[in-house]
């Protein structure tokens, strides 16, 4: 598949945010690449794990500062990133019982693809949002 790229538009403008944005982007170009290009399993199964690990520590990250500074929206944001937390579950455990399917393969380059951009456009950009009216600078 084309590669995701990382551009302005999914900018918040939080420079430790969209850092962390861009490492995530690269992690899930890298399990598209390992299951277009049929590398082996154990190849697919690492950069899934990597994928997995990176959501995780970014996804913590987020709701950590989004509780440090009080932010309002904290709960229904959470609920969004643990959606996605269950579903690349999912989509490991589907590829520990059947391997690199066509429909996980579908499931990485669409699905999660399109879940970022909404998710950085739509929820993070209003987080992003607060933290600059309020001249909160995260480190
Ligand atoms: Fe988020």
């Amino acid at each position: 598949m084309k590669r995701m790229e990382w551009s302005e538009n999914l900018a918040l403008g939080i420079a430790l945010i969209d850092e962390q944005h861009k490492t995530w982007i690269g992690h899930l170009n890298d399990v598209s690449t390992a299951l277009s290009s049929a590398q082996g399993p154990t190849q697919i199964a690492k950069t899934l794990s990597f994928l997995i690990d990176y959501t995780g520590y970014h996804f913590d990250s987020e709701e950590q500062y989004m509780t440090k500074h009080g932010y309002p929206g904290l709960e229904q944001h959470r609920e969004k990133h643990a959606e996605l937390r269950q579903t690349l579950t999912d989509l490991q455990t589907d590829f520990d019982d059947e391997g690199a399917t066509g429909p996980l393969a579908k499931a990485v380059d669409t699905f999660l693809g399109n879940w970022l951009v909404q998710h950085i456009q739509d929820v993070d950009q209003e987080f992003g949002t607060f933290l600059k009216e309020r001249g909160i600078e995260l480190k």
